[in-house]
């Protein structure tokens, strides 16, 4: 397929093109058995994985899907995209920016170096510092009411109501030692300033939420129609607090490897631990997908692989 470049034209792409792209960008990488999944919560080591699924979602509403469709997983970090939207939406981007900065750490998600170095600064809101930074400062007057909304958010940019796996979340609650670690150097530092172990819990339980490909590219798609979920109709965020979230997302929704992303395939995404990537073109839409084996700095490879092909063959570069 060739390199198409209607980037800066606006103009979508065609829909047929999608549904055959779609196809095809599954049919190529289908067989790469390359990476390994995250068994650092051990829930996530019992997954299938051959599971593949690619979704586009457009800013119209309309959804092309293949693959383990069906199959539902946690969000994993994918969540902090949408967490901080949410945050943003609420306490405007200042505070947020200032609490929790926008720039790349150059390590990895979960480095306790990376907070030292920055003495208690967490940089951004994609790697678990910032994230769980992000997740206090969700208005609430408790945390349940903090979670009922983060919740409540995520569901409203899936169009529909999303449940915990409870399994998963036991799971990573028994062994997430390492963010309490960070949640308290956090609160050494002054920059978390309630009950760190309870933001943890929080932060645990928005990791844990299910989500399917279509959820993922729906969500993705909400962000690239300014806030508004192009399937529902309903009204997220606004499309300041979008425009704010993906420039975070292009600095470091794909870890310390996001320059080289941009580089090769040009579009704002993030991904998570259990193998999900949404990808994120404003004004066109998004394409997610799922496997679960992961390259070291914890991308999914089979999601890199479709991602970047579609990114080539539909134009969906933003540079
Ligand atoms: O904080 C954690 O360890 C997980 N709940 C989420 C990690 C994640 O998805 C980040 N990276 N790939």
């Amino acid at each position: 397929e060739g390199v198409r470049q209607n980037v800066y034209t606006g103009v979508l792409p065609d829909w047929d093109d999608v549904e055959r792209l779609v196809a095809q960008a599954f049919d190529r990488y289908r067989d790469r058995d390359d990476g390994a999944q995250a068994d650092y919560i051990p829930a996530l080591a019992e997954v299938d994985p051959n599971l593949f699924a690619i979704a586009a979602a457009d800013v119209n509403g309309g959804v092309h899907k293949i693959g383990s469709v069906d199959v539902s997983f946690t969000i994993q970090s994918i969540s902090k995209a949408f967490v901080y939207a949410l945050a943003c939406d609420r306490l405007g981007r200042d505070a947020v920016r200032d609490r929790v900065g926008v720039d790349n750490t150059g390590l990895p998600f979960d480095s306790v170096m990376a907070i030292e170095l920055q003495k208690g600064h967490p940089r951004n809101p994609m790697v678990n510092a910032g994230a769980l930074t992000t997740t206090s400062l969700v208005p609430g007057e408790t945390f349940g009411e903090q979670w009922q909304l983060i919740r409540e958010t995520l569901s409203a940019f899936a169009g529909r109501e999303l449940q915990v796996d409870e399994q998963v979340y036991r799971s990573e609650a028994l062994t997430n030692q390492r963010n309490r670690a960070i949640a308290q150097l956090l609160e050494s530092y002054g920059r978390i300033d309630v009950d760190p172990l309870e933001v943890v819990d929080v932060y645990t339980r928005q990791c844990s939420l299910l989500v399917d490909v279509t959820d993922l590219a729906v969500m993705g798609a909400t962000l690239a129609d300014g806030g508004v979920n192009p399937v529902t109709g309903a009204t997220v965020v606004s499309p300041d607090v979008c425009r704010d979230t993906l420039a975070a997302l292009a600095a470091s929704g794909m870890y310390e490897r996001s320059g080289e992303w941009l580089f090769e395939v040009g579009i704002p995404a993030k991904s998570g631990v259990s193998g999900g990537i949404v990808a994120i073109t404003p004004g066109k839409g998004a394409i997610a997908t799922f496997a679960p084996p992961l390259d070291e700095a914890g991308n999914s490879v089979r999601g890199q692989l479709a991602i970047g092909y579609l990114s080539r063959t539909l134009g969906l570069n933003v540079f």
